[in-house]
């Protein structure tokens, strides 16, 4: 145990405070879903419209966090397990300086998500289940990763060589095939002003 002659120091400013003078009820919006599937997308989306109602937000993008933080992980599933773990400590700590935070990871294995959703106060964590069909995932192929997997020339990608837990119960459950961005976007706004994240 690396931690043992290192002791938790209470800040003076509470999560609570800073929530207060943000006026929001600060949360983890957690969205999983297949490469493609328009997590990114969607929770930019998301991201604008809180703006608009000056609402304070981040967004921790995978392919972004990738180049930095998370530099030196790959794709095996022992990487996968600690890009999320990584993700799911800073996500805690956006969520603690009071802000509304964005995760747009796969995310594949649901104990990861669970790891995730444990380190977080009750109601904190919100599950957004990008659910767009490997089909139309594979169709749009944004960066071509799809081709190149099924040539073989990736390995261990996501719904090809490699799994994806489909989630079990996401908080938010959207159904891209069925409706444009903006209508995805704000459903999971919805969401959130109905269950009082927002006003
Ligand atoms: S996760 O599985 O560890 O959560 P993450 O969301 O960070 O994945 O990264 C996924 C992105 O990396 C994909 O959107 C895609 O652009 C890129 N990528 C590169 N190789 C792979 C792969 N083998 N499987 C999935 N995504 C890959």
């Amino acid at each position: 145990m690396k931690t043992e002659n290192t002791v938790w120091h209470p800040t003076q400013i509470s999560k609570s405070d800073r929530a207060r003078l943000k006026k929001q009820r600060p949360c983890l919006l957690w969205y999983t879903g297949l490469s493609g599937s328009g997590k990114s997308t969607i929770a930019n989306a998301v991201d604008d419209l809180l703006f608009e109602r000056q609402c304070h937000t981040y967004l921790l993008d995978g392919d972004n966090v990738r180049h930095g933080l998370n530099g030196d992980l790959g794709f095996s599933d022992e990487d996968r397990v600690e890009n999320i773990r990584r993700i799911s400590q800073v996500g805690k700590l956006f969520v603690d300086s009071g802000l509304i935070v964005s995760t747009a990871f796969i995310s594949p294995f649901q104990s990861d998500r669970d790891m995730a959703r444990e380190l977080l106060e009750q109601g904190e964590f919100i599950e957004v289940f990008i659910d767009t069909p490997i089909e139309i995932c594979e169709q749009r192929d944004p960066k071509g990763l799809y081709k190149k997997a099924r040539a073989g020339e990736i390995k261990d990608f996501t719904g090809i060589d490699s799994g994806y837990d489909i989630p079990v119960k996401p908080e938010i459950h959207v159904q891209t095939a069925e409706k444009d961005i903006l209508a995805c976007a704000q459903q999971i706004v919805d969401h959130l002003k109905t269950q009082g994240y927002i006003n």
